[in-house]
């Protein structure tokens, strides 16, 4: 009933761990094997420190983090996925132009089964949000040349001009969204709570905003869009699928409800399914792109 298939990948079900949360190593990833893909720490040419603590606070309201993309670089990082039992890797990728984007997908091919590239981190200048849209289908085209599907993930902002950059390119699909660039004051020190000030929100609060941006993003292009942002229950996944994803990502929640989330999920999705008379998850899929 929940059975998903993007760009040729085959999944278990349509729950997708989300860049960044969990995947640093092979261990936190298998603990997440209830998931129909894992998506890794986003991995760049070289290791990578980050900012400076704090980097993760929970506003109360959803969290924000800045992390700064720390990473042990793509050498090292590979050694992780050695023998790792879970169903499907997807390689997240960030860089500075088109030739390291290259370099990277060249590097992870051999390990995963399809490449996603973050064009969307909000506070990490170019090899973030701030990516040009006018070098998004070069490096498309740089990292397809590995032979394994691609997916660009985007964050809210000016995001149908960079996914048309994207199909364009012929990307295999879209990821959407990124956390969202914000910030919170610690008023009794008069200063920013994060070390870098100005960090990505994410959890729950998020949700809508990604659920317009899959709605967009589906209403615009026919290419598989993977929703993300927000997604706590079965219900939000739904909210997700009907506004046009064919599969969907979780991160924040797994903060607050750990790694069995997935199983939970999928076992609320079969119910909230049978009550509704569906008879297949990807029945929903773009059911509210018609009304
Ligand atoms: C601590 C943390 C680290 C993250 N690191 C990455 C990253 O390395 N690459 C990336 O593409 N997204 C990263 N993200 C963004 C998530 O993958 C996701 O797009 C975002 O958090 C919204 O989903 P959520 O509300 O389910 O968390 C990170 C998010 C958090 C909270």
């Amino acid at each position: 009933m929940l059975d998903t298939e993007i760009a040729g990948i085959k999944m278990k079900n349509p729950l997708m761990l989300a860049s960044g949360i969990c995947d640093l190593t092979k261990e936190s990833m298998e603990r997440c094997s209830g998931a129909g893909a894992i998506v890794t720490k986003s991995v760049g040419t070289e290791e990578r420190k980050g900012y400076t603590n704090p980097i993760f606070y929970d506003t109360g309201c959803g969290v924000l983090n800045a992390v700064g993309l720390a990473n042990p670089g793509i050498e090292e990082y590979v050694k992780e996925l050695q023998e790792i039992q879970v169903d499907n890797v997807i390689g997240s990728i960030f860089g500075g132009d088109a030739e390291e984007f290259g370099y990277l997908a060249q590097k992870f091919a051999p390990h995963v089964v399809a490449l996603e590239m973050n064009l969307s981190c909000p506070h990490a200048k170019k090899v973030g949000a701030e990516y040009p849209v006018e070098e998004i289908s070069p490096a498309i085209e740089a990292v397809k040349r590995a032979g394994k599907p691609v997916f660009a993930k985007l964050g809210m902002e000016n995001i149908i001009d960079r996914a048309q950059a994207a199909v364009d390119a012929g990307v295999h699909g879209i990821v959407a969204i990124n956390t969202v660039r914000a910030m919170a004051i610690n008023i009794e020190m008069g200063m920013p709570v994060l070390g870098n000030r100005i960090g990505g929100y994410s959890g729950a609060a998020i949700k809508p905003i990604g659920v317009r941006c899959v709605y967009e993003l589906a209403s615009n292009f026919d290419v598989p869009v993977i929703g993300v942002g927000g997604i706590t229950r079965a219900e939000d996944i739904i909210e997700y699928m009907m506004a046009g994803a064919s599969a969907v990502q979780l991160g924040t929640a797994l903060y607050y409800r750990g790694e069995t989330v997935f199983e939970e999920l999928c076992r609320d999705l079969v119910a909230w399914l049978e009550k509704h008379g569906y008879g297949h998850i990807r029945e929903v899929v773009g059911v509210a792109l018609k009304r």
